[in-house]
């Protein structure tokens, strides 16, 4: 796996040999973003058959390994549910998911390219790139494709404290396919958008609820409060992979959360004071009467919401 808790500055590979190898890479944040957190679990599942360690085992591991996104037990549902279990189905099945992730963000850039308007200021939050999925990405996979449609983008990239995937991981993307860009602390977005200078919010999701309620990176609901607040559409961007027809509502939806470190240390150094208290959600729920659309690989979906 490449280490996305060292890019931009090290690019790192680090081996995995298990299925609680891979569990730990994905506890760990060495792979995040919703369905590359799928994709790594369905090969730790080949690694288990591989290594014919004991496959209940492995998936109960994996399935420990964070909460919030759907994609994780989406996958290895998938797997749990072939018909042999042996190596190479698991390893083909694993591929299947890898090839179907990066169709889906082709057509879901596709499908989202049509909201943008032909000059367009988009923010956006956390890493929603290549880097967090099989290719190309779901929010920043619609910013890619308008591109390439011949729009006018400007970028502005939330840093996403604390982990700041977007500061790292999406300026890093960005910066790759020479997309115009700027990343501005989180607390920027309500002045540019009091500014006019915000045409819309588009963000990926972790977990979507039946009436559309959406799990996202700690942020996005703030993003899509300030954005109804000044009228600019809100949009969120997801596979079908990340919809959890089982729950009626967000309220619901597992919410992951973090160590007290990932608050007060910067780059392993400690900058609050010795003791803070913290609270250290990884993710929020906008409330789906908030989400102008939401774009799948299906067809961009509107309000109100039904995914049951
Ligand atoms: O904690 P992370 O970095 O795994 O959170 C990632 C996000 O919230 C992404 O927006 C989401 O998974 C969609 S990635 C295409």
């Amino acid at each position: 796996m490449l280490d996305q808790r060292v890019l931009p500055t090290r690019v790192e590979w680090i081996r995995y040999d298990s299925a609680e190898e891979v569990a730990q890479g994905i506890k760990d944040m060495v792979v995040r973003g919703a369905p590359a957190i799928g994709i790594a679990a369905a090969y730790g599942m080949a690694l288990a058959a591989l290594h014919n360690q004991d496959p209940l085992k492995a998936d109960q591991i994996l399935r420990q390994s964070r909460p919030t996104a759907v994609n994780l037990f989406w996958a290895l549902d998938r797997i749990k549910s072939l018909p042999e279990n042996t190596f190479d189905e698991i390893l083909n099945e694993s591929k299947l998911i890898e090839q179907e992730d990066l169709k889906m963000n082709l057509a879901i850039g596709k499908n989202g390219a049509t909201l943008i308007p032909a000059n367009a200021n988009i923010m956006t939050i956390c890493n929603t790139g290549a880097l967090a999925t099989a290719g190309h990405g779901t929010a920043l996979g619609v910013i890619r494709s308008a591109l390439a449609n011949g729009k006018n983008i400007h970028v502005w990239s939330c840093e996403t404290r604390p982990r700041q995937q977007g500061l790292r991981l999406t300026a890093f993307e960005l910066l790759h396919d020479n997309i115009p860009f700027h990343s501005i602390a989180d607390g920027t977005a309500a002045t540019l958008m009091a500014q006019g200078k915000v045409d819309c919010v588009i963000a990926g999701a972790d977990r979507i609820a039946a009436n559309g309620d959406t799990a996202n990176k700690i942020g996005t609901y703030m993003l899509a409060v300030l954005a109804h607040h000044h009228n600019i559409p809100f949009y969120i961007a997801a596979p079908t992979s990340t919809f959890d027809s089982s729950l009626p509502n967000g309220s619901l939806i597992p919410i992951e959360e973090r160590s007290s470190e990932e608050i007060t240390h910067i780059e392993g150094v400690q900058v609050a004071p010795d003791n803070c208290p913290t609270f250290n959600p990884g993710f929020d729920v906008t409330p789906g009467s908030l989400i102008t659309a939401i774009i799948t690989e299906n067809g961009v979906f509107h309000q109100p919401y039904n995914f049951a």
